[in-house]
Formats: structure tokens, sequence, C-alpha cells
């Protein structure tokens, strides 16, 4: 029922808008041509607790981006509160793309494509991004397609100048996912490794909610660990073992036990739990990235997600790649979190291979999807 209403919203918001903008418009029945070298591409991210919008050129690249985050509104309940997100996507959404289009000094009619985030992700949240994209994409008669959120934060770092060349390793860690996968293309994804219980990210939350620090707590613990030094002794789970697999949930509890010995929790001890809890993760992440890359025999290795921030995990990544001349890259820090450059470019890279068809801008959302699901373009 919330749901529906949601629904309901963030489309008639669009139709609205679309309405206005349609009565400048002429021909908008048939859907454009595709331009397969040249597309002006709308991405839309609404998956969780940030509404991200992006305007992708695939000739002069990136044109514009905009990000509302819903921190400070999920904070005060320690964590995102599902119905909350839709609401605040709806208010978003609109201004946003109003804004990206005025950054790039482009017309809404200017746009040939649209891409957004089809999952996984929260249901109503992703509904709010997908309902607005697919009645903009009806109004305007372009293409409409949905990314796989997952695939948008494994191709971020291509917006980069001088991007990796496929085939590589990729580390996918972000508060969901913990994945080694070897790509070889757009849509050419084969998992190498994955986490057995909690993700990179959610360790670093879950840890950070222990030590009292608020959501989410991955930046907030590693900045903490910025102050600690070598003191404790926490375990390296499945770090010798000889798959490419991945396991926190026992470092978490570990730090648990760590915190109830401790007679007291002042400043200096929790610095240096959260300084040795990220020399954990970054010793295991390091391990397992350098075996993938022995295991393949491939020398490239691109991170992304929101853990692909850690300045700890990329001095390591990068020192330990560098002495077996090997190379690592990582999207800008803004792009390692959720946003909407990489919706809007990895929905370009299918768009711009997609046989043009005639849509009838029906939709769905995936709230879980395998990535392993996905097919490529061509
Ligand atoms: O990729 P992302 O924005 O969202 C998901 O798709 O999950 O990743 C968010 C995760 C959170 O768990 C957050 O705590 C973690 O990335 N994170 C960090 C850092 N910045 C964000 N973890 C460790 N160090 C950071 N600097
Ligand atoms: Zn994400």
């Amino acid at each position: 029922m919330r749901i529906a209403a949601t629904l309901k919203t963030a489309y008639s918001n669009a139709l609205i808008w679309n309405y206005q903008s349609l009565k400048q418009k002429t021909a908008s029945s048939t859907q454009k041509r595709y331009a397969k070298n040249h597309m002006l591409v709308l991405g839309i991210e609404s998956s969780c607790d940030e509404t991200g919008v992006a305007l992708y050129d695939t000739q002069h690249g990136l044109l514009a981006h905009a990000l509302h985050s819903q921190i400070d509104m999920h904070a005060a309940y320690g964590g995102v509160v599902p119905e909350l997100a839709s609401r605040d996507h709806i208010r978003r959404a609109i201004p946003l793309t109003q804004q990206v289009l005025q950054q790039a000094n482009k017309t809404l009619q200017a746009i040939e494509g649209i891409a957004y985030t089809q999952g996984p992700g929260l249901a109503g949240a992703l509904l709010v991004g997908t309902s607005i994209a697919q009645s903009l994409a009806m109004a305007l008669g372009v293409p409409c397609v949905g990314v796989h959120h997952l695939e948008g934060h494994l191709l971020a770092p291509l917006l980069e100048e001088d991007p990796p060349a496929f085939p590589f390793v990729a580390l996918l860690v972000s508060g969901g996912h913990s994945q080694l996968m070897r790509i070889d293309g757009i849509g050419q994804y084969q998992l190498l490794g994955d986490t057995l219980d909690d993700a990179a990210g959610e360790a670093f939350d879950k840890t950070a909610k222990l030590l009292g620090l608020g959501y989410p707590g991955g930046p907030a613990l590693a900045q903490l660990a910025q102050q600690g030094r070598a003191r404790f002794q926490l375990p390296r789970p499945l770090l010798n073992s000889p798959d490419l697999n991945f396991s926190f949930s026992g470092l978490k509890t570990a730090v648990l036990t760590l915190v109830n010995q401790q007679s007291t929790l002042d400043i200096t001890t929790m610095q240096d739990i959260a300084w040795e809890f990220q020399e954990a993760v970054t010793d295991i992440l390091t391990k397992k990235c350098l075996k993938a890359l022995k295991q393949t025999k491939l020398k490239r290795l691109v991170v992304s997600g929101g853990v692909g921030a850690n300045r700890r995990l990329r001095e390591r990544l990068n020192l330990e790649t560098a002495v077996r001349g090997l190379s690592v890259s990582y999207p800008r820090l803004e792009f390692c979190t959720d946003n909407g450059a990489m919706i809007a470019f990895a929905g370009a890279m299918r768009l711009k291979d997609m046989q043009p068809q005639v849509s009838d801008y029906s939709f769905n959302v995936r709230p879980r999807w395998d990535l392993a699901e996905l097919q490529s373009p061509k």
C-alpha cells in the first residue's frame, strides 16, 4: 500500500513535468533513433539512501552529476528506514535532474536514453527511480534501460581518465557485497570469490556500531583508526584459505569480545581497536586480491564500492601491486559510494550496444538480483 502510494506520487510528478516539456516538443510518439556512436544518457540511482543523477555523453564523457545523501535523515534511527528513503527519493529526483541539465547546459529534449537502477536494493526506493525514469523516457520517446547496481559500481573506475582496459580482476567491496570477479568486458563477469557471511562494508558498519559510532560507521571507523596503533590482535578469517572467499562475521564477534574485555572504552582504546580492525580487513582483502591476480594471470586490479574509498586499503593495494609490477585503479572517492554517474555510464554502455526496439515502458524492479544473471549487451 505504501509502495503503491510512493509509486503513484513519483509517476504523477514525472508525468506533470513531462507534460510541460511535451508541449514544446514535436514527434514525441516515436522513439528517437539509437545513436550508436553518440548518445546523451541520463542516469538515476535510487537503490538505498542516496539519490544520484548524472548525464553521460558517450563521446564527451561525464557532463554533470548531482547527489543527495539521506544520511542525516536516517542517522537518528541508526540505519536506513526504507519508507523514509522512498519518500525522500521522490522529493529529490526531479530537482536533481533539473540541476544536472542546467549544469551541462542541456535541455530535457537533448536526452537520448535513460538508465536507472533496477536492483538490487530497497523495493520502494528502486520503484521511485524506476518509475520516474520510465515515465520520462515514455514522454521523450527515448529508450530506457534498467541497470544492475553492482554493474554500476564495477564499471565506475572506467569513468576516470586513463581507464583500465579489459580484462581485469575486480574487487567489489560495498555495504552488501564483497566479491572478486574476472571482468572480460561489459556483461562478461565471472565470480571468483564471495563473502560467506557479512560484506566488508557491513563489518565496518557493525563494528562501528559496537564502538558507539554513528551510521554509516565505515568512514567514522576509518577516521578513528588513523590515530590508532598496533596494540590488540584480531583474527584474519580465511586469510590463508586456498579459495578466494571472504568471511567477516567472526571478526566482528572478535571485536565484541575485545570490547567486553576492556574495563574502560576510552578514546585511545577505541582508536587502537579501530586500527587493528582496519588492518585485519585490509590484510584479508589485499591478500585475496593478489591471489586472484596470480590465479587469473591478469595484471590489472580494479577496486570499487564504498570500502574502496578506504585510505589504508588503497595504500596497501598501491604498494603491494607496485612491487609486483601490477596495476590498480579506483574510481574517484565520490564515485566509490552510490552515485548517478556509474548508472548513467553502465546504462550508456548497454544502450549503445542494444538493438533498437520499441519499448512498451512496462517495468519491474529487482530488489534481489544476482550479477551472474547479467548478459553481455552484444
Ligand atoms: O557502495 P556503497 O555506497 O553502498 C552499497 O552499495 O552498499 O557502500 C557503502 C559501504 C558502507 O558499509 C560504508 O560504511 C562503507 O561502504 N564505507 C567505508 C568507507 N566509506 C564507505 N568503509 C571503510 N572505509 C571508508 N572510508
Ligand atoms: Zn552501492
